[in-house]
């Protein structure tokens, strides 16, 4: 009885948890707007493409190799260096996730 208990609140401390993270990638994703628009379909200023047209799996990789790896970017990577400074992997994986599914359009 007591164990039923215990797995139906972890289950729903579960779904709790990922609601609060996508809730989250669309309030950190305010930020990003500004320069990237509010659908993520401008390019940058400086920037080469519109990150709407973007994949997923890309989207992931070059938000947390601007965080883990200086060389990565183009000529204006501090730009970005900088915006993802205050965000966990897990926060941006999130942003990405985000990013696609509400934002996507193809080339
Ligand atoms: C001050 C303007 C600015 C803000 C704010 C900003 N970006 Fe960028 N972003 C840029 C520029 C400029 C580039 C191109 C950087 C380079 O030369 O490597 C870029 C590149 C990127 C790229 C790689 C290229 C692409 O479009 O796929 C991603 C992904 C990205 N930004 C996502 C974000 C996210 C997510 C946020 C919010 C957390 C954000 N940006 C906030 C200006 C900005």
């Amino acid at each position: 009885m007591k164990i039923g208990k215990i797995i139906v609140a972890a289950f729903f401390a579960a779904g709790a948890l990922s609601f609060a993270s996508a809730a989250t990638a669309e309030v950190n994703f305010k930020r990003c707007a500004a320069c990237h628009g509010l659908k993520a379909e401008k390019v940058p200023p400086g920037g080469t493409i519109a990150t709407a047209t973007v994949s997923k799996e890309e989207l992931k990789k070059s938000l947390k190799a601007y965080k883990t790896n200086k060389e990565f970017g183009g000529k204006m990577k501090a730009t970005m260096q900088l915006q993802v400074k205050p965000f966990t992997e897990e926060d941006l994986d999130a942003l990405a996730d985000y990013i696609f599914t509400n934002f996507h359009v193809e080339k």
